[in-house]
């Protein structure tokens, strides 16, 4: 048995108390005032020496209010912090989230090459090349026609239903990949309870030849199973139900309860609970990109993403750019009291991207307490937010631009895609809103109200194209960042214990909702039960 390394879980001494920390303190408070224009009027090669290439993807960070001193000092809070230590740690396949004392091993899903990937010193590889042999042979079948629908009718709908990580990262990378969809195979994904999400979704489907995806890691989850319910009820009114096994599949830990549902066990794939449900795209969760896109643009998917793996995994911290990333952002919340970041995509292929990052981000990191049950001494995850660069020009980023509380943004454009003109136009917009918020405009001709201050700090990540393989790298760039944050803080970025007292509020609620005689709101909060009383008597059952 291989003994654990060093130190997973470097987080004993409060954050504050580091001399990394102080010395971070004290060269903040002296480069406050420093403004960007400056510092690129006396460095000529500061775009040459804090931007970085990667195979397809270029990030531009200078445009960041920092010195060569600035990441010298955040590199060694990154040493204090052992965050090579825990990388090596998250490879290997320890326990690294402890309070569900589970490994974190989405790499593994990603990993394309013969290495072996233990989880409690057992390779999970066979398992994994296993299922994506599995999705690569259903996924042929029903592409190429052979799994057909109950009457003989090909699939040609996919309707994905899921929530959080079962339904944005698939979405968000179907959308992406859009321009390599089978051109007759239509795709949709239904998260909400709201009846209508589902309605709309299924609108104008030949149920002949729609074939439902259920993906939840639990197969517990309340929202999905009333709408895996509603979309069997739907399924079942056209065609009866012996086709609930040619119209169903399902990803999930919990095969069982799949097979129960009244699925066709080869329709059932697996997965597994190393893997988190933000992190779980690389997984079987996948299968709807499978079966718009092909495997072998999944392949391609996972190859991006083993790219940046090798990369995160092996280039010292301060060449490589998770940390780099993770780095600023830390900066900025901690030493600047900037609590937001903004995403901001200029390619309209990539416009879930800022959803698909809020949930990893924010489950990830929105945590108080570090990973000893200490409280955290330092504010921790930042709020994530953002749109489609174009669309957002024209809604929130005046405050991006004029608002007293500044925001670091991330603007993620490709060079190729679509014409030419559209490209000119979209680059010319996401180049000029750096330089506006970087370079800002004064003057005493001016009146204040079209003053900009500048000294807005932005990165710019440039793919050369939005393919499966940029993609891949793209999502495996952000969740390695999200995982160093994690680290520097404390916290354990693979749990989410944040999502549970709503949910078990709402299940002691719903039986006063329904209206059940036995149901009392006795004990709760006068609000909640005004909410109740109003709802009852919306329905004519005042309580
Ligand atoms: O409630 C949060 C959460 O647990 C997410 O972390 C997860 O992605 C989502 O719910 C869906 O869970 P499941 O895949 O088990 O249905």
């Amino acid at each position: 048995m291989k003994p654990p390394l060093e130190t997973a879980q470097p987080t004993s001494e409060p954050l504050a108390a580091l001399p990394a920390w102080h010395a971070l303190e004290a060269h903040a408070a002296s480069v406050r005032d420093a403004h960007m224009r400056d510092l690129f009027a006396t460095d000529p090669d500061r775009f040459a020496r804090l931007s970085f290439s990667l195979g397809p993807l270029l990030v531009d960070y200078s445009k960041n209010r920092l010195t060569p001193e600035t990441l010298g000092l955040l590199m060694e809070l990154a040493h204090a912090r052992h965050v090579e230590t825990a990388r090596a740690a998250m490879f290997a396949g320890e326990a690294i989230n402890t309070t569900e004392n589970r490994a974190v091993m989405h790499v593994a899903l990603r990993n394309r090459a013969a290495r072996a990937m233990p989880v409690a010193n057992v390779d999970v590889m066979p398992e994994v090349r296993a299922v994506r042999e599995r999705l690569k042979d259903f996924s042929e079948k029903v592409r190429s026609g052979t799994w057909t629908g109950a009457t003989g009718k090909p699939i040609r709908h996919i309707v994905n239903i899921g929530i959080g990580g079962s339904h944005l990262g698939p979405m968000m990378v179907a959308e992406a990949l859009r321009d390599f969809w089978r051109e007759d195979m239509m795709l949709a994904f239904v998260s909400n309870p709201d009846r209508a999400q589902l309605t709309d979704a299924l609108s104008g489907l030949d149920p002949a030849a729609t074939l439902f995806v259920v993906a939840s890691k639990t197969f517990t989850t309340a929202e999905t199973m009333a709408n895996a319910l509603a979309a069997r009820e739907w399924l079942t009114t056209a065609l009866g139900d012996g086709a609930v096994a040619k119209h169903f599949a399902a990803v999930s830990t919990n095969v069982a309860a799949a097979v129960q549902f009244g699925l066709n066990p080869d329709a059932v794939f697996p997965m597994w609970d190393w893997v988190g449900g933000r992190y779980s795209v690389w997984s079987a969760i996948g299968l709807p990109i499978i079966l718009a896109c092909g495997y072998e643009c999944f392949d391609q998917l996972l190859a991006g993403g083993e790219a940046m793996d090798r990369h995160f995994e092996t280039a010292p911290l301060d060449q490589n750019l998770p940390v780099i990333l993770a780095l600023i952002g830390i900066w900025y919340v901690n030493f600047f009291n900037m609590p937001a970041q903004a995403i901001l995509p200029y390619d309209h292929r990539l416009r879930l991207l800022p959803f698909h990052l809020q949930q990893l981000d924010m489950e990830s990191n929105g945590k108080s307490v570090t990973r000893d049950g200490a409280v955290v001494d330092v504010p921790t995850g930042p709020i994530i937010f953002g749109g489609g660069g174009s669309d957002s020009q024209h809604s929130f980023f005046q405050l991006l631009h004029q608002g007293p509380r500044v925001i670091p943004c991330d603007f993620i454009a490709a060079l190729k895609g679509g014409d030419t003109a559209s490209r000119d136009l979209l680059l010319s917009n996401a180049f000029a809103q750096t330089e506006a918020l970087m370079m800002g405009r004064s003057g005493a001709d001016i009146a204040a109200h079209r003053q900009f201050t500048g000294n807005r700090p932005s990165n710019t990540l440039l793919l050369d194209d939005v393919s499966p393989y940029t993609v891949g790298m793209l999502i495996a760039l952000y969740e390695h960042k999200v995982f160093v944050q994690g680290l520097i803080w404390g916290v354990n970025s693979f749990d989410q214990w944040g999502v549970e007292l709503g949910k078990e509020l709402a299940k002691s609620l719903e039986p006063a909702l329904r209206g059940d005689a036995a149901a009392s709101t006795k004990g709760r909060d006068g609000s909640t039960v005004g909410l109740v009383n109003a709802y009852l008597k919306s329905k004519g059952k005042a309580s």
